[in-house]
């Protein structure tokens, strides 16, 4: 099957993304959010990622037009009805999850792939919201979208041979280099990442060294591009606390409970780069 149009639903931070890279790499795209604001909210970061790369003198004006007319804006999920790919990208709520699946299944053509941008949901229980398990899986892009190489492509028991063809090929032509997970919890990329940042904010909370130094320890012992509070932040606070409950509820394991800094954290809306405070000030 070629994939000609993609629809992506959700125009947040991944969102937002997820439409940039595929539009960039030449495909038809409808993009939906809830409400116009959240959409133009959506569409505005993209163009505003565009413009840096004019401004930058990586991108042309006329490339960056072209991006642009290939995107189509909704809020109206019937206008997936001829998108051969469909990416959701909303917050991670089972229920919603499973209620925008059963959408899709009813308005996108039979042989639709629809996929869950998820970090940590099971995606058999997404997929079973569907009459076609076998076209369901895991295409799990990282923040910032356009710019990181990795699509960790997630089969369920149920997921066809011929899908996960097709999305890896798919995800070739985003120019996004593949791995191929199995449905378990936080898949492969956030297992590892997850019990690492909750060590940092541990070692932090307890004392052993500034946040600084945690990070840079990281950055430079490490040779991340960043340390891991400083990731935190990126990933958002309330995100990360959501993917490490997520995962814990499955596993029981203790790698991943939670420190009490990162709930009073998140209660206190202190949520990373997107409210403009978490570990380090971004005003
Ligand atoms: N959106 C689009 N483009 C962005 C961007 C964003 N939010 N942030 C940075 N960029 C682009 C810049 O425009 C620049 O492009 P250019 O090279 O064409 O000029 C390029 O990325 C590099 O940016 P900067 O020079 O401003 O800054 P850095 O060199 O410090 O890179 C970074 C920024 C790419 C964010 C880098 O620090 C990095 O790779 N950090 C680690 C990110 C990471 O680990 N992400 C995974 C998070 S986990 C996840 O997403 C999974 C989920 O399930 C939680």
């Amino acid at each position: 099957m070629e994939i000609k149009k993609v629809g992506v639903i959700g125009c947040g931070l991944m969102g937002s993304g997820i439409v940039q890279v595929c539009a960039q790499s030449g495909y038809q795209v409808a993009a939906s959010e809830i409400n116009e604001e959240l959409l133009n909210k959506g569409l505005a970061a993209m163009n505003a990622a565009l413009t840096r790369s004019v401004d930058k003198g990586k991108l042309s004006q006329p490339d960056k037009d072209a991006i642009l007319s290939r995107i189509k804006g909704t809020t109206d999920i019937k206008d997936f009805h001829d998108c051969d790919l469909v990416i959701e990208a909303v917050s991670e709520s089972m229920d919603l999850k499973k209620k925008i699946f059963g959408d899709m299944d009813r308005v996108c053509p039979k042989q639709a792939i629809l996929a869950t941008n998820t970090s940590c949901l099971s995606i058999i229980d997404i997929a079973m919201a569907t009459t076609r398990p076998d076209k369901v899986l895991g295409l799990h892009f990282f923040n910032p979208a356009p710019v990181m190489p990795l699509l960790e492509i997630v089969s369920t028991i149920a997921t066809s041979d011929d899908t996960i063809e097709v999305s890896k090929n798919f995800g070739h032509s985003l120019g996004k280099t593949i791995v191929i997970a199995q449905d378990a919890p936080g898949f492969i990329v956030n297992r590892l990442m997850v019990p690492q940042i909750l060590n940092a904010i541990r070692m932090f909370e307890s004392g052993v060294a500034s946040k600084e130094d945690i990070d840079t320890g990281v950055t430079l012992g490490l040779n991340h591009p960043m340390g891991p509070l400083a990731l935190a932040d990126l990933v958002g606070l309330d995100t990360l606390l959501l993917i490490a409950d997520s995962i814990y509820d499955v596993s029981k394991d203790a790698q991943f409970v939670a420190p009490i800094l990162l709930h009073r954290m998140v209660s206190a809306g202190w949520l990373g780069r997107k409210t403009g405070k978490g570990f380090y000030d971004y005003q």
